[in-house]
């Protein structure tokens, strides 16, 4: 059986797509906010809001959380239904399509319910406009008839929390984003804690690993979760097929290798990125859907899956002209630092 594939699944790509959670992401899923790794600043702002608003015997105030995909925004807003002893309402911007979606959603809630709206950034105006009296006045205003004999009528919701979570801040209107009480952005995680989390991972799917196993997969998760554990469930299945009781270092190097996926957690997409910008376009600037028409894959994709790790790492930079090149990028595909480059990037 051959274990290289040509094209390697997308395993590095946290998936915009497909949003349904696996039962096994579900049962990886940390259920308080101890068990959840990391991010300890929000954590600790979520643990003294609670606790005030279970002193006050109120609903938490309307949150949002936004950051790239895979760090932990649903599993936050599971988290904090459960910390307050509320059940959850799932929903997402798409899903509602008309007024009458949300108002019935609404309408059900009850006291203290905590109703989650997934990509809170793709609400539909008409939808959104009627979910700034819920979250303000916790009232519903519908327009009953039409033409001159249209009257309106304000119906009373009970007192819920709204989750909003979001991977683009800066799609969501300003006054949506006024009514969150609370806004937390969840960061990337550091090795340690992603060596956490991948012990965490293992020993609940009991699989026994190397410590220097799970450190190579902290280390080339891409700082996030999401990515560790699909990494872990590969490298698990590789061990396996070799006949290896305990997951070591080879198994993981062997997946990766597999995958196509380097020691810095950069996968094929992540450098096709970096010499797109180098190789075709000197540095850069260039703009994303140039990117995006280049390499034949989603503008979407690019800027939110793909970039905000290359960002974060050094290797991009966004500037009003469009995306450049850093030296990191440079060193990173052997490529000679072009003369005259930029001395603000290259510093
Ligand atoms: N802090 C954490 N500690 C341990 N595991 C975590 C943590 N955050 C996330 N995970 C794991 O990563 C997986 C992905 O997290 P989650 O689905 O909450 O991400 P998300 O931010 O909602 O992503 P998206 O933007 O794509 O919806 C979860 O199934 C969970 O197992
Ligand atoms: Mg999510």
């Amino acid at each position: 059986m051959a274990l290289q594939r040509s094209t390697p699944p997308r395993i590095v790509s946290p998936d915009v797509q497909q949003k349904e959670a696996t039962a096994v992401d579900v049962a990886l899923r940390p259920k308080t906010l101890a068990e959840y790794v990391g991010q300890s600043k929000v954590k600790g702002h979520l643990l003294m809001h609670i606790q005030a608003a279970k002193g006050r015997k109120e609903p938490l105030g309307h949150s949002l959380l936004y950051g790239p995909p895979g760090l932990g925004k649903t599993t936050l807003a599971h988290i904090l239904a459960r910390e307050m002893g509320a059940q959850i309402r799932l929903t997402s911007g798409p899903a509602l399509e008309k007024p009458g979606d949300l108002a019935s959603i609404l309408t059900n809630l009850q006291q203290g319910d905590v109703l989650f709206i997934d990509e809170v950034h793709r609400l539909r105006p008409v939808v959104e406009e009627m979910l700034y009296a819920a979250m303000e006045d916790y009232a519903l205003d519908l327009v009953i008839g039409k033409g001159p004999t249209a009257r309106s009528m304000r119906l009373h919701l009970k007192p819920f929390t709204l989750i909003g979570a979001t991977t683009k801040i800066g799609a969501i209107s300003a006054p949506l984003r006024d009514r969150f009480l609370h806004q937390f952005k969840l960061a990337f995680y550091d090795l340690s804690e992603m060596q956490m989390i991948v012990e965490r991972s293992a020993s609940l799917l009991k699989v026994e690993m190397e410590p220097r196993a799970a450190n190579r997969i902290a280390g080339s998760s891409r700082s996030t979760p999401r990515i560790a554990n699909r990494l872990l469930r590969a490298v698990r299945d590789y061990a396996q097929v070799g006949g290896k009781e305990r997951v070591d270092a080879a198994s993981v190097e062997q997946t990766l290798q597999a995958l196509d996926i380097d020691v810095e957690g950069l996968d094929a997409t992540d450098r096709g990125i970096l010499q797109t910008i180098i190789d075709t376009f000197g540095g850069g600037p260039v703009g994303l859907s140039t990117i995006a028409a280049v390499l034949a894959d989603e503008e979407e994709t690019i800027e939110d899956v793909y970039e905000p790790f290359l960002l974060q790492q050094g290797y991009l930079q966004r500037t009003p002209k469009g995306r450049m090149a850093t030296k990191r990028a440079y060193e990173k595909l052997g490529r000679a630092i072009p003369e005259g480059a930029q001395s603000s990037l290259f510093g």
